[in-house]
């Protein structure tokens, strides 16, 4: 059985530095910074004031530049971490706090522990996604994301897709979802027919979520879930393989998760295109959605032609692409969006591959 990434959690005795409201939150951000773990003893808002000094404290400390913005956010992450809430039950102590289910869903055997006040910020709001459940147009009903679990907030690769599939000659026999995430590419391959789609993450979270989400559509008969990284060694050859890949060069060491759904590392896509051949049947394609979203804020290469450039093996046999909705609020950055489009390439290897 997964294990589902979740947030750290302090379960031996430790020395703590109690807060209340009584006391000057702007002491308890200098204690954070200085190194203490400072827990919050009464009301869940003390926390946020606690955070608000200590944002206000790290910011007057740097400049404007990129790395002086990088510099406090990784400061602020360090000291953050260091304020804690204590969990009795399963659930929060202090007074007028959110009820959080994650707490009781990733935690089974851990009633009782200590857990910073950010992780707690990022499973409430986490909750509330997936208690709520978010409108997938293009399916023409919600989701509801694990925690964890990289969800679309934008829609135009997904239309592009459906349009696509919409119009797909092909035979639907099978398909693989390469990243399943929450789940939306791997029901509209149902949607549209195919009779079995098998689907990998290297997240545990998004297998786990979408193993639940597609048992209680009703579709995990012909949905087969795999942890692991690619094709998870999967021993299918399909109609398509579908791949919805981050869509940013990561300049940094990945942790897991979400990082991993936004930030590709250097060598994906040419392990990609290594393997797929593999996995698919004669006639078989590949359907692969992308952005020029990093080609326009850094000015870096495509990693999709690059790889289809240096490799020879495979051609484009079409390539669509939609420009991205401006967002509607007027920002002082520039707004990159207007010069996004939203792509989806379907390649076909120049060879059948052996069967
Ligand atoms: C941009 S999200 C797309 C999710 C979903 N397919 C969608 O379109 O909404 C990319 C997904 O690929 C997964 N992923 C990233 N690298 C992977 C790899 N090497 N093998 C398998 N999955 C990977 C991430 O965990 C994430 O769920």
């Amino acid at each position: 059985m997964l294990t589902p990434d979740r947030p750290e959690i302090i379960t031996s005795e430790i020395e703590v530095v109690g807060y209340t409201q009584q006391m000057n939150p702007r002491d308890a951000a200098k204690l954070l910074i200085a190194g203490n773990l400072v827990l919050i003893e009464d009301y869940f808002r003390s926390g946020l004031r606690v955070l608000n000094q200590l944002k206000k404290i790290l910011k007057k400390r740097v400049g404007d530049t990129f790395s002086d913005q990088r510099k406090f956010r990784k400061e602020y992450r360090e000291a953050s971490h260091k304020l804690l809430l204590r969990i009795s039950n399963h659930r929060i102590d202090a007074k007028n706090s959110p009820r959080i289910g994650w707490l009781e869903i990733l935690y089974p055997t851990v009633p009782n522990f200590l857990i910073s006040f950010p992780s707690l910020q990022g499973l409430n709001s986490s909750w509330q996604w997936y208690k709520k459940g978010i409108y997938i147009e293009v399916l023409r009903r919600k989701i509801h994301p694990y925690y964890g679990t990289y969800f679309p907030t934008r829609f135009d690769h997904l239309e592009l897709f459906k349009d696509w599939l919409s119009e797909y000659q092909g035979i639907k026999s099978s398909a693989v979802d390469v990243g399943v995430g929450s789940g939306v590419l791997s029901y509209l391959l149902l949607d549209s027919g195919f009779t079995r789609v098998f689907a990998t993450d290297i997240n545990p979270n998004a297998i786990i979520g979408v193993d639940q989400e597609s048992k209680r559509l009703g579709w995990d008969d012909r949905l087969e879930l795999r942890f692991g990284d690619l094709f998870a060694d999967l021993s299918a050859r399909v109609d398509l393989v579908v791949f919805n890949p981050p869509w940013m060069p990561a300049t940094h060491e990945l942790s897991s998760g979400i990082d991993r759904a936004i930030y590709y590392e250097r060598d994906l896509f040419r392990r990609f295109f290594e393997q797929v051949s593999d996995y698919l049947l004669p006639e078989g394609r590949i359907a692969l959605l992308f952005s020029n979203l990093s080609q326009v804020v850094e000015e870096s290469d495509n990693p999709i032609w690059k790889e289809l450039t240096e490799s020879n093996k495979f051609y484009v046999e079409d390539r669509l692409e939609k420009s991205v909705k401006p967002s509607s609020k007027r920002t002082r950055r520039r707004d990159w969006r207007k010069d996004e489009r939203v792509e989806l390439w379907i390649i076909k290897p120049r060879e059948e591959p052996v069967v």
